[in-house]
């Protein structure tokens, strides 16, 4: 199945420099929120774009070829901002960046060590519908993002955009290479390891950033409570998409938000 809407890459260079500031409305806990998730992009990235190419060789439907080329570029595109934003980032709050990403980087060798090629693109495929549900909630929700700077705002509404274009095709991939019961289990297996660690290493990158800002108050937690579970919280408004990937005939398309993503790509669009 081709994706339902055009996956574009937009090579934009954004101008990172808000990092130096704590540039999410001088909110502690929403600013280490965004930069504990860019710590985990640039690895991560070329983590996924690794396990699709290394499961894509035996695709040969032309619209998934397509699909798989436009993928692999906005990630890379992705992943370079990042690493950009992550550099800018020390700026602000020292070696602690470079500290998490070493880890990050030796935990990913780890498992390409450990896990074959299926078990990495559906551990791939669970982090991509845990990108795909946040950028949607990131989209449908705006007041994440209210006072934050606005070229930092802009940059991640354009990541949130770009996975949700992208946000199928790895699973189209990992269902084409490995259909059937086989395929379900391991995939849910994997959705159970992965919200475990993403969850914990999310948990440690903003807790370490809070710190290193010196503001890791107990009201600066409070906010990140409200931020993940409060009434339009984060973990509160996804917990359905997270639960919809259980179905065995789940598909990421099931949740059509090309209204939501096509109003956001026409503001982007217009201003690249
Ligand atoms: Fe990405
Ligand atoms: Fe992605």
């Amino acid at each position: 199945m081709a994706s339902l809407t055009p996956i574009t890459p937009r090579n934009i260079t954004f101008k990172v420099d808000g990092t130096r500031t704590l540039w999410c409305d001088d909110d502690a806990a929403r600013t280490a929120f965004f930069d504990g998730l860019s710590i985990m992009f640039p690895e991560g990235e070329r983590f996924f774009m690794e396990a699709v190419r290394d499961n894509a060789a035996g695709i040969t439907d032309p619209a998934l070829k397509r699909d798989i080329q436009g993928f692999t570029t906005q990630e890379a595109i992705h992943s370079r901002e990042h690493m950009r934003y992550n550099r800018m980032l020390t700026e602000r709050v020292g070696e602690v960046v470079t500290r998490l990403e070493d880890a990050e980087k030796k935990r990913i060798e780890f498992a390409k060590r450990v896990m074959g090629p299926q078990q990495r693109l559906a551990m791939t495929i669970a982090l991509e519908h845990f990108t795909a549900i946040m950028a949607d909630h990131l989209l449908r929700f705006p007041h994440m993002l209210d006072g934050a700077d606005p070229e930092m705002a802009r940059l991640w509404r354009w990541h949130a955009i770009e996975e949700s274009e992208h946000k199928a095709v790895a699973f189209d991939v990992y269902r084409a290479v490995y259909p059937g019961l086989g395929g379900y289990l391991r995939r849910i297996w994997l959705m159970l390891v992965t919200t475990t660690t993403f969850t914990f290493f999310m948990s440690v990158h903003i807790n370490a950033i809070m710190k290193a800002d010196g503001r890791a108050t107990w009201g600066n937690r409070w906010r990140l409570v409200k931020l993940f579970w409060g009434r339009n919280g984060v973990i509160t408004r996804t917990l359905p998409s997270w639960l919809a990937y259980f179905r065995p005939g789940f598909h990421p398309w099931m949740h059509d938000n090309r209204g939501l993503v096509d109003s956001h790509r026409a503001r982007l669009d217009a201003t690249a």
